[in-house]
C-alpha cells in the first residue's frame, strides 16, 4: 500500500508546448489538508481534472489510494467527492430536494445523508427557498455539502472560496478543517490566494505555469521563511556538520543553499559563536547576517514574479 492517498508521477498534459501541466508529482498524505497554491492558468484545475478522470493526461502515472488510474474507477470515484465546476442544480428546486434528486441518482443508502451534509455547511433541511433565491455563499454550500453527501475518504475542491465574502470565506475554512480533524478526511484544495491557503492547509503544493515547483508542509515553509542565520561561506557543508557538533544544533536547524550559502534557523544560536567555529577551521565567512522572510517573499522567489497573493 502506498503511504498517499494520491501520488502522481509526471503527470502531464499538454494543451500545446506552452499550456497545460508539465511533469508534477503530487503526494498527498491521509488525514491532511494539501493546498494546491497557483496564480490563474498555471494548471490547478487541470490536475484536478485529471485525478478524477474528467480528462486523460498525456503522460504519467496517477495513484490513488495506492491503486492506479486509469483502470480502478469504480474502487477509487465512489470514495472521492469533488467540486470542480458548479453542479447542474435545477433553480426552481430547493436545496433538499436538489440533493435528493443526486443521492438517488448516486444510489445513497443512508436516509440520514442530505441532513448531515447540509448540518455539516450550515444549511437548513427544512426550507422553503429555492435555489434560484439563493445568495452566492448558499449556492457554494450546497455544492459542497453535493460533494460530501456520500461520505467520501477524499475531498477534491477547486477553489472551493471563490466569489464568497469573508465571513462565507471563513465559514468554508471552518469546516474543511473539521471535515478533516473531526471526521478524518483528506482533502485537496486549490486556491490562488497564498493567506488562505496559509491558514488552512497542512501541506502545500505550488504550481506556476503547469509545473510542481514546490512541496511541502507548512510548518517547514513557516520555518524556512521566519527569522534565519545567512552565512556565506566556503564549503556550506562542512560548515553546516561543524556547527551541529560544535554547538549542538540538530540537522534540522541548518541548510546548505546553493553553492556558499547556509541558512541557520535555529535563533538561539548567536552569530559571534558561530564565527570563530568556522574561521578556526579553516573556512572563510564573507557574510554573516540575520534575514526575515514572509511567506510571501517565498512565493515571489520560487515563481519568479510578484507573488500570488
Ligand atoms: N480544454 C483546454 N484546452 C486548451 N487549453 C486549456 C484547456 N484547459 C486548460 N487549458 C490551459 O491550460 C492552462 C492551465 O489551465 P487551468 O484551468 O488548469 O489553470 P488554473 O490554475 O485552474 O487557473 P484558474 O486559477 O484561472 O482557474 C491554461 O493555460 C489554460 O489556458
Ligand atoms: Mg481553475
Amino acid at each position: 500500500m502506498s503511504q498517499y492517498m494520491i501520488e502522481t508521477n509526471d503527470l502531464t498534459k499538454k494543451y500545446g508546448e506552452q499550456s497545460g501541466v508539465f511533469g508534477a508529482s503530487l503526494h498527498i498524505k491521509p488525514g491532511r489538508i494539501y493546498g494546491l497554491l497557483g496564480r490563474n492558468g498555471a494548471g490547478k484545475t487541470t490536475i484536478m481534472r485529471m485525478l478524477l478522470g474528467l480528462t486523460a493526461p498525456t503522460s504519467g502515472q496517477i495513484r490513488i489510494f495506492g491503486k492506479p488510474l486509469p483502470g480502478n474507477e469504480t474502487r477509487i470515484l465512489p470514495h472521492v467527492g469533488s467540486l470542480i465546476e458548479s453542479p447542474g442544480f435545477y433553480p426552481n428546486l430547493t436545496g433538499t430536494e436538489n440533493l435528493r434528486i443526486f443521492a438517488r441518482l448516486r444510489r445513497i443508502k443512508n436516509p440520514e445523508a442530505i441532513r448531515e451534509a447540509l448540518a455539516l455547511v450550515n444549511l437548513p433541511y427544512k426550507d422553503k427557498k429555492l435555489f434560484s433565491q439563493y445568495s452566492l455563499g448558499m449556492k457554494q454550500r450546497l455544492a459542497i455539502a453535493l460533494a460530501i453527501m456520500h461520505d467520501p475518504d477524499l475531498l477534491i475542491l477547486d477553489e472551493p472560496i471563490n466569489g464568497l465574502d469573508p465571513i462565507g470565506i471563513a465559514e468554508v475554512r471552518d469546516f474543511i478543517r473539521k471535515l478533516c480533524r473531526e471526521r478524518g478526511k483528506t482533502i485537496m484544495i486549490s486556491s490562488h490566494i497564498l493567506s488562505e491557503i496559509a491558514l488552512l492547509a497542512d501541506d502545500i503544493g505550488i504550481i506556476d505555469h503547469g509545473r510542481l515547483l514546490e512541496e511541502e508542509s507548512l510548518e517547514k515553509l513557516e520555518r524556512k521563511n521566519s527569522r534565519y542565520i545567512y552565512l556565506e561561506v566556503s564549503e556550506p557543508e562542512r560548515a553546516g556538520n561543524l556547527l551541529a557538533e560544535r554547538l549542538a544544533l540538530p540537522a534540522a536547524d541548518y541548510e546548505a543553499d546553493g553553492e556558499n550559502g547556509l541558512h541557520i534557523y535555529n535563533m538561539q544560536v548567536q552569530i559571534q559563536d558561530i564565527l570563530p567555529v568556522l574561521v578556526q577551521n579553516g573556512l572563510s565567512v564573507s557574510c554573516a547576517k540575520i534575514c526575515e522572510d514572509t511567506l510571501e517573499d517565498y512565493f515571489k522567489k520560487v515563481t519568479g514574479g510578484e507573488g500570488i497573493a
